[in-house]
């Protein structure tokens, strides 16, 4: 079985990537065949300085190392190392309808923020994310619940090509974790946290300083009312518990019991020492990893990567009808 993911170099990683996303990979890399990218194609769509991308793709490839990633049991790759990606999103372009794509959530979400570069790239975008996953014969996606929809659309391409060409595409299935597949921005819990969030104070950043990450954890928005539990209607207390409950890795029920007694602050503190006790290490392995060794890294991922894509790439060229070439 093959697992696919990847996450956009754009903006700073937050916790919400790494509980949604990262968390689960790392668990995944043991049991299956797993590929990791980085989504630099996908960050142009919304404009970006070239400088910046090019740090920030450096630096997702570190967080995934210093988050537990093995490249030795799995490929990473930057995704436009492999044409192929471009070159699959073309044809698959062809069976993608505007319709389908107008009803995405994130292109609605995202034209709304971009107002001004409402781009074909950010449009086609999902058609994108489906050359990425089906390129690799994909079963397993494992992402946050704001990906559902893309996997999905992922999904009913498969098989409109399957059934247009023959059998070509393994179906892909999203895998989402019921617990944090979703977490709230700290400074509006009824918003998932996000990137690309105008104010830092929305997001725990996974290379923040202790002193942002206390600031920050200071400043969430919480609820009315005094008591610590997982309401539905306390969304504020809801989410911080959440975060609190992954990164102790306890029950719901052991978590409530331990702050039954306790008023917010005190449950800030909390929270606080285990994110830092969670980001401190991470940080440490971060700012060790040497360029250099990324490189090789990357490189080594691309030549994984390359030969499985252009396998898949034949192949669908066959089935469309295109001359080989020489
Ligand atoms: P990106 O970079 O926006 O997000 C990376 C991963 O983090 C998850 N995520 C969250 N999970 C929980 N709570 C949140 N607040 C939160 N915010 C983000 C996302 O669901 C994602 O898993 N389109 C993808 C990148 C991509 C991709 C792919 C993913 C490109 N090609 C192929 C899977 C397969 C994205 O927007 O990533």
């Amino acid at each position: 079985m093959r697992v696919f993911s990847a996450i956009l170099p754009s903006g700073n990683l937050h916790i919400g990537n790494y509980i949604g996303a990262i968390k689960n990979w790392l668990e995944l890399q043991n049991q299956y065949q797993c590929i990791f990218s980085i989504a630099n194609y996908h960050a142009i769509t919304v404009k970006q300085d070239p400088e910046i991308l090019r740090q920030k793709s450096l630096e997702i490839a570190k967080i995934y190392l210093a988050a537990g990633i093995d490249p030795k049991k799995v490929i990473i790759f930057i995704q436009s190392h492999i044409n192929e990606h471009t070159e699959l999103a073309w044809i698959l372009g062809t069976l993608a309808t505007i319709s389908e794509l107008k009803r995405m959530t994130q292109f609605k979400e995202k034209s709304e923020q971009h107002k001004k570069n409402v781009n074909l790239g950010l449009f086609s975008y999902p058609v994108l994310q489906a050359a990425d996953i089906l390129l690799y014969q994909t079963e397993i996606v494992p992402v946050g619940e704001d990906q559902k929809q893309h996997i999905e659309f992922t999904a009913d391409l498969a098989k409109k090509f399957n059934k247009l060409f023959g059998e070509t595409f393994i179906i892909p299935k999203a895998l989402i974790k019921e617990e944090g597949c979703r977490i709230m921005g700290l400074d509006n819990p009824l918003k998932k946290m996000s990137k690309s969030a105008k104010s830092p104070l929305n997001y725990l950043g996974l290379l923040d300083t202790s002193e942002e990450i206390r600031k920050k954890i200071s400043k969430a928005v919480t609820d009315s009312g005094a008591e610590i539990k997982f309401s539905k209607d306390k969304p504020a207390i809801f989410n911080l518990l959440t975060i609190y409950q992954i990164l102790s890795f306890q029950s719901k029920k052991e978590v409530e019991e331990k702050f039954k007694n306790s008023n917010y602050a005190d449950f800030k503190k909390e929270l606080t020492k285990i994110v830092l006790e969670f980001l401190e290490p991470l940080q440490e392995r971060f700012y060790k990893i040497k360029d250099k060794e990324v490189y090789e890294i990357l490189q080594d991922g691309a030549n994984k990567a390359q030969g499985i894509a252009r396998e898949t790439m034949k192949k669908v060229k066959e089935r469309v009808g295109f001359l080989t070439s020489l």
